[in-house]
Parts: C-alpha cells; structure tokens; sequence
C-alpha cells in the first residue's frame, strides 16, 4: 500500500470548503498528507482542518487573485517548505438567485455575459493562475502532481430535459459557461501535463459526475436512471480517485482524464 501512501506530502485543495472538497481533504490527510484547506472563508477553512492529520491548515485563498495565492504560497511554504499536490477543485455552478427568473436568465438568449465571464474567472483563469502560481514551487523541486477537477458536462452536454419539473415544466436550463469552461480544463489539463513533464510534474484531469445533494426525488431517479450504476454519487466516492491520481500508484499518468460517473457518459 506504500504505492498509496502520501506521507511527508503537502497538498492542496481550492474550494475545499464546499462539498466535494471536504471529501478530497480528508481523502489525501487519511493517506498521510499534510493538508491546506483552501477557499474564500479563511474560518471555514480552519474548522475542516481541525478535523484533519495534525499539521492540516485552513488558509484563504481566492483562485481568480494572484495577489491572494502568491500569499498563501508564501504561507504554505514557510510551513511546510515544499508544495507536492494541488487539487484545482473550486468552481462556480451557476445559481440563479430568485427561482422565478432562472428559466428567463438561463435560456441561452438570455444568458447574462456577467454570469459567463464570472464561471470563465473562476472555473478556468482560477485553474491556470494556481497552476501557474502553486504548480511552478512543484516544477522546481522536479515532482508533483496536479488533479483538475472537471464535469461530466465538459465531455458531454447538459441533458436539459433533466430540468424538467414532475409538472412538464422546465425549471430552468443548466447554463452554458460551466460545460464550456469545464470542458477547457480538460484541454489545459493535457497542455500542462505536456508542458511540465520532462520537469516530472503530473497533470491529470477528474471527472466527476452528479453528486446527490438534497434534490428532489424526481430529479434523483431521473439523474439515477441516466447512469449505469443507477444512482448518483456520494461525496465520498471519489476519495478513492484523488489519492490515486496524488499519489505515486498513478506515477506513469498524465495528461489524462479519469471519469468517475457511475457510467453516465459511457451510456
Ligand atoms: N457536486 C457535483 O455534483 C459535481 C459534479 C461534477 C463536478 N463537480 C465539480 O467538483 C468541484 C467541487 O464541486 P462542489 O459540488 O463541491 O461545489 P461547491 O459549490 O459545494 O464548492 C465550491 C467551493 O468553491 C469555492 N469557491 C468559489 N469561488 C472561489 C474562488 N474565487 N476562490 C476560491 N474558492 C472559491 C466556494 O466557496 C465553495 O466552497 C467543482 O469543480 C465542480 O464543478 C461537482
């Protein structure tokens, strides 16, 4: 199991303090990391590392500010001295704010250039800046791995039927900015794995698929029966993917694209 083993590492997460990002920090501290839980709440940050290995910190970092990531470079750096995984995982899923709008705004006529350039800031400047930022401390020690966190809906596109209320009516339609951005992290991924590999930093892409989060239960067998598994995720299936990719079981892997969605872009 050593193959698995992070010990002594020091790895990232952006948007940790969302849903899935709780799951990859307590996967990469179970295998021994030292974790930085990263995200805009700097107290949110702290709490999830208290639940941690001793030695996990919680740190403010704004994925689409270079001022705000050079800062917590230098921070993590003086703590730990090394940086070994980065996990660009925070991204915006755009929500509509008042429900009774969100079928107007979000058809794609209509869709607000704000909402679009705001997911472009996030989803993919914020990847290449922490790349750029965080993954150049790991081109200089020669090692590293890299995991960017993609969609389903960046390899295929949105089922807008899915948003369809048990009453016939479209709810609203999932947005065009995430497939679009999420579907560049893809190829930034294989541009960087390229760029950085004689310098023996990995750089791979997760595909994760839906995870089941208090939706309604027409949209849960709906989604459910889209998939070959039959269900949605758990926060928790994808731990097993992240120590994978971070660690050396995966050491002859980059470039590449993992997709962990119960088989629904294989149906
Ligand atoms: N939840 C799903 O069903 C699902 C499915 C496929 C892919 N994904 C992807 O998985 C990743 C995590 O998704 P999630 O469901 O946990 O999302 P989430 O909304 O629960 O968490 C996202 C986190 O990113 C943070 N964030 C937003 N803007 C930021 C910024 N500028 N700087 C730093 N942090 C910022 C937020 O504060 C939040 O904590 C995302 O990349 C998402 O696209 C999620």
């Amino acid at each position: 199991m050593d193959l698995f083993s992070l010990k002594g590492k020091t790895a990232i997460v952006t948007g940790a303090a969302g849903l899935i990002g709780k799951e990859h920090c307590k996967a990469l501290s179970d295998a021994g990391a030292n974790v930085v839980a990263a995200d805009l709440d700097e107290d949110k940050c702290a709490l999830l590392a208290s639940t941690l290995k001793t030695g996990s910190m919680g740190i403010k970092l704004d994925v689409t500010s270079p001022g705000s990531i050079k800062e917590a470079r230098e921070r993590i750096i003086e703590k730990f001295g090394h940086i070994d995984v980065l996990i660009n995982n925070a991204a915006i899923n755009d929500m509509f704010e008042n429900p009774k709008a969100a079928l107007e705004q979000s058809k794609f006529e209509n869709y607000p250039l704000e909402l679009w350039q705001k997911s472009v800031d996030v989803n993919l400047t914020g990847v290449f800046l922490c790349s750029q930022i965080l993954g150049a401390e790991m081109a200089r020690q020669k090692k590293g791995s890299i995991i960017n966190i993609a969609s389903t809906y960046g390899i295929v596109a949105p089922d807008q039927s899915l948003y369809i209320n048990k009453d016939g009516k479209q709810s609203f339609y999932k947005p065009p900015a995430y497939s679009a951005t999420k579907g560049a992290v893809i190829m930034f991924t294989k541009y960087l794995a390229s760029y950085w590999g004689s310098d023996g930093v990995r750089v791979n892409t997760l595909t994760p698929g839906g995870v089941e989060n208090s939706q309604d239960e027409f949209f849960i067998e709906k989604y459910s029966s889209k998939t070959a598994l039959k269900r949605m995720a758990a926060p928790s299936d994808y731990r097993g993917a992240v120590i994978f990719l971070a660690s050396d079981a995966s050491a002859y892997m980059t470039g590449a694209n993992l997709i962990v969605d119960g088989g629904w872009t294989c149906l």
